[in-house]
């Protein structure tokens, strides 16, 4: 696919993926964000910068943290947003997503935020229309979540300071994350040594070692010393047919329990993207403990969601 993400002087022109970026702007992307939070407590501030800019949220599957995280981002920044209802919008009456987005670039849209359950729906979407307004995607099928992949790279950043000395393990449904890919890509470019997925082999895509990463079929193998644990829901929607025997067998192999945690670095951290699921991927002891940094992750979202934005429209 053409790179259309990054201009010919090497700006970010939309985001669409990771993959194409250079390890220089992920890192302004960091320190944008840093700007924006309060030293003191890690809030995000309000600012002027986008005011008098329009912002679209298109999500056409469901989210809690991404949509709502995008629009308060967005509000911070002093930006008009809003939040079309694709349910009711003339989408359901056979309007093409062209057609729709062209009606809201006629209603002075600056940038949209797109979720789709097809990869490369803002791809298709950014690469036919006015060059002028921006693309954002918010997750595309199985293929990527490039804002996911960054909050978490920059809440790994803010618990352990850097990343050439880290161990990391993407556990759960690789398969079918597109957060594991967007994860996999910034991690590697950020010079993190050591990504290893573990999972059940019908959950890691064969040829999975080309990205740079160590695959396992063995949890406890798998998290042995690591730094930092993110585990995956199952992602079921996406399976085509059954790919674990049940839920509980899974819990058995993969489940991150208390008693598992004790073979990770006693400093470790756990992390997931979330929507997650007590009891069938993490114990609630864990995801409740103080070693899990998932809700932080929800939040340092706002402060990147932040930079993306305003590096794309800042005039
Ligand atoms: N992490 C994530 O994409 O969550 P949502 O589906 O709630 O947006």
């Amino acid at each position: 696919m053409e790179n259309i993400q990054i201009t010919s002087d090497g700006k970010l022109n939309h985001l669409l993926s990771i993959e194409g970026l250079s390890k220089k702007i992920i890192e302004d992307i960091f320190l944008k964000a840093d700007s924006f939070l309060d030293s003191n407590n890690n809030n995000v501030k309000k600012v002027d910068l986008l005011n008098g800019k329009t912002i679209f949220n298109l999500f056409f599957e469901n989210s809690t943290r991404t949509r709502t995280t995008f629009e308060i981002a967005a509000k911070k920044l002093s930006a008009d947003v809003i939040n079309l209802n694709v349910d009711t919008s003339s989408q359901s009456k056979g309007e093409s997503i062209l057609d729709t987005i062209n009606n809201l670039i006629a209603m002075h849209a600056d940038m949209f935020v797109i979720r789709h359950g097809q990869s490369g729906a803002p791809y298709f979407i950014a690469k036919n229309i006015d060059s002028r307004i921006k693309v954002i995607n918010a997750g595309d099928g199985n293929h990527a979540h490039p804002t996911q992949g960054l909050l978490d790279a920059y809440t790994i950043r803010h618990f352990k300071k850097e990343f050439h000395n880290l161990k990391i393990a993407i556990i759960g449904d690789i398969k079918h994350s597109r957060v594991a890919r967007s994860d996999i890509n910034a991690l590697n470019l950020l010079g993190v040594p050591e990504i290893r997925v573990v999972g059940p082999n019908t959950l890691i895509p064969s040829g999975i070692e080309d990205l740079g990463v160590i695959p396992y079929s063995n949890m406890n193998d798998g998290i042995k010393d690591v730094d930092v644990i993110m585990m995956l829901r199952l992602q079921k929607e996406r399976m085509d047919n059954a790919l674990i025997p049940s839920q509980e067998e899974y819990f058995k192999a993969y489940g991150l329990t208390k008693e598992r945690m004790l073979l990770a670095n006693k400093n470790a951290i756990v992390m997931h993207p979330g929507p997650m699921n007590r009891g069938v991927e993490i114990e609630s002891a864990v995801a409740d403990s103080k070693q899990a940094v998932i809700l932080s992750q929800v939040s340092f979202g706002i402060a990147i969601r932040m930079a993306v934005m305003a590096i794309l429209l800042e005039d």
